[in-house]
């Protein structure tokens, strides 16, 4: 059995004194969840929100990294400095920063390689865009993206990695993957992985992500092949967010 994760990623949300007040608020409507939660807030609030976790049991995240542990890289930060600040994940590959940022499937494996080796967990995404679901690419998108990410692993590392299935149409769009497709393209992400990687397959938890809120997480997450979720918009609302939390248990 795979225990659920909900993570939280605020995007370009929140100062340091708000993700304290978030946190604050978040912390006792979450106690004794039955599931695993993380909170992946702007690198600059990670310090402040370290604090304030203390004791919670919520993981703390980071939203992106650089792949290399030091260097001439302006304006980025490393798995080290993200790890030392105590951060446990990290989301990497996120459709946004390959949208806007030029980020690849060949940065996102060298990325992930990079959080291995600091001892933090990554959350990959991967996800279709519109017309590659229209045009019925899905399932090749998908596999590819997965395959790239997890290029060098050995499959006791692929077991602890985190995978997060994000329709980059149903992102902050309202749009949400049906229950079934979004059970039906995470098995073909687990599938891929079992190809390359056999029974670690069965032990990495596979995410869903893309307009996910309190009204239809409960389908989502009763599907077999949803360990958790991924929230955007509804985890910077606390109640939205533990009425997810609670929908995982
Ligand atoms: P959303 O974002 O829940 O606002 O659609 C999800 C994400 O981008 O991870």
């Amino acid at each position: 059995m795979r225990r659920k994760l909900i993570a939280g990623n605020w995007k370009m949300n929140k100062t340091p004194d708000e993700t304290v007040a978030l946190i604050n608020e978040l912390i006792p409507l979450v106690k004794g969840a039955e599931c695993d939660v993380a909170v992946c807030v702007p690198s600059v609030c990670l310090h402040a929100a370290r604090a304030a976790l203390e004791g919670s049991g919520i993981w703390l995240g980071a939203q992106n990294m650089h792949w290399e542990a030091s260097g001439a890289y302006t304006g980025e930060v490393s798995a080290g400095m993200i790890k030392a600040v105590g951060a446990e994940c990290v989301i990497l590959g996120h459709s946004e920063r390959r949208q806007y940022f030029g980020e690849t499937d060949e940065t996102v494996n060298r990325r992930t390689h990079a959080t291995v080796t600091a001892g933090i967990t990554p959350i990959v995404c991967v996800g279709e865009l519109k017309d590659q679901r229209l045009n019925g690419y899905t399932n090749a998108v998908v596999t590819y993206q997965t395959a790239i990410a997890l290029n060098g692993f050995s499959a006791d590392e692929v077991r602890a990695l985190v995978i997060a299935y994000e329709p980059v149409w149903a992102i902050g769009t309202g749009l949400v993957a049906t229950d079934e497709q979004a059970n039906e393209t995470i098995g073909v992400i687990r599938a891929a992985v079992r190809a390359a990687f056999g029974d670690a397959a069965d032990e990495m938890r596979i995410l869903y992500g893309g307009s996910m809120n309190a009204a239809n997480a409960a389908g989502l997450l009763r599907q077999p092949e949803i360990d958790g979720g991924l929230i955007g918009g509804a985890s910077l609302k606390v109640h939205d967010f533990a009425s997810i939390v609670r929908a995982a248990g």
